[in-house]
C-alpha cells in the first residue's frame, strides 16, 4: 500500500523541490542556495563540467546530456554583486539518476574551484540522498576520482563488479571505455 502522494510530498518533497541554504562563515557569511536546476542553468553547468573535464578531474558532459538529464540536477548558487548590478553565480552541481527499482547513481558532481572545501559538495549529496529516500531508493552509488570525498560523506568503496550490468550500458558511451579508472562507492542510508 502506498501512502498518499500528498503525505509523501509533505514529508520529503519539500526538501526536494524547495531550496535549502548554507552560510560560508570564512567568506563574509555568503549564502549558498541549493535548488533544482532550471533551463537557465544549462550553459553554466556545461562550463563548470568542461573546466574540470579538461583538467581530467571528471568525465566530459555534452550539452545534450545536460538537457536530457536536467531534471536530475541540483545546483548551488551564490548571489554576486557587480558594477552592473547583482546576479547569481552557479558554484556547484550534482545529479541523481535513477538506474533501477532500488538503485540510483550520483553523477556530475562538481564545485567551482574557489568554493571547494566549504561543504557545498556535502550539501549537494545530502539533497540527492533526500530525493533517493523520497523515491524509496536505498542504494546510491557513484563512480568517482574522489573516493575520499564520498567516504567523508558515509559512502564505502565497493568492487565495480558488485554493480548490476544495467549500468554498463552508459559506460559503453564513455570516452574511457573499457579502461575505467574510477572508483565505485556506495551508500545504503
Ligand atoms: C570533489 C568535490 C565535489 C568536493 O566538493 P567540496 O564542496 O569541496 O567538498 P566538501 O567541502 O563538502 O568536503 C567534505 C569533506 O570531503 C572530503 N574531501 C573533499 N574534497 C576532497 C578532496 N579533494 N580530497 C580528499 N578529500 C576531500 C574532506 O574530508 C572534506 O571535509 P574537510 O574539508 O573538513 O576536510 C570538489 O572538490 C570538486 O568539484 N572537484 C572537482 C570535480 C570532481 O572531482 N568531482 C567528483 C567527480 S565524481
Amino acid at each position: 500500500m502506498y501512502k498518499s502522494g500528498k503525505e509523501r510530498f509533505e514529508k520529503a518533497g519539500i526538501d526536494i523541490y524547495f531550496p535549502s541554504k548554507i552560510e560560508i562563515e570564512e567568506d563574509n557569511n555568503k549564502i549558498v542556495v541549493f535548488r533544482k536546476a532550471l533551463m537557465c542553468d544549462v550553459k553554466s553547468l556545461y562550463n563548470l563540467f568542461s573546466e574540470y573535464s579538461k583538467a581530467g578531474e571528471m568525465l566530459p558532459r555534452s550539452m545534450i546530456d545536460i538537457y536530457v538529464h536536467l531534471r536530475d540536477y541540483y545546483i548551488a548558487e551564490i548571489e554576486t554583486e557587480g558594477e552592473e548590478g547583482g546576479g547569481y553565480e552557479l558554484v556547484g552541481a550534482c545529479a541523481l539518476s535513477i538506474v533501477w527499482e532500488n538503485l540510483a547513481e550520483i553523477r556530475s558532481l562538481a564545485v567551482k574551484k574557489p568554493y571547494t572545501r566549504k561543504k557545498i559538495g556535502t550539501e549537494l549529496i545530502r539533497k540527492c540522498l533526500i530525493e533517493a529516500n523520497f523515491f524509496k531508493i536505498s542504494k546510491i552509488f557513484a563512480l568517482t576520482y574522489k573516493p575520499q570525498f564520498f567516504i567523508a560523506n558515509g559512502f564505502k568503496i565497493i568492487e565495480k563488479s558488485e554493480l548490476p550490468h544495467k549500468i554498463w550500458s552508459d559506460c559503453i558511451n564513455c570516452v574511457k571505455f573499457p579502461d575505467c579508472d574510477e572508483t565505485a562507492v556506495m551508500i545504503e542510508p
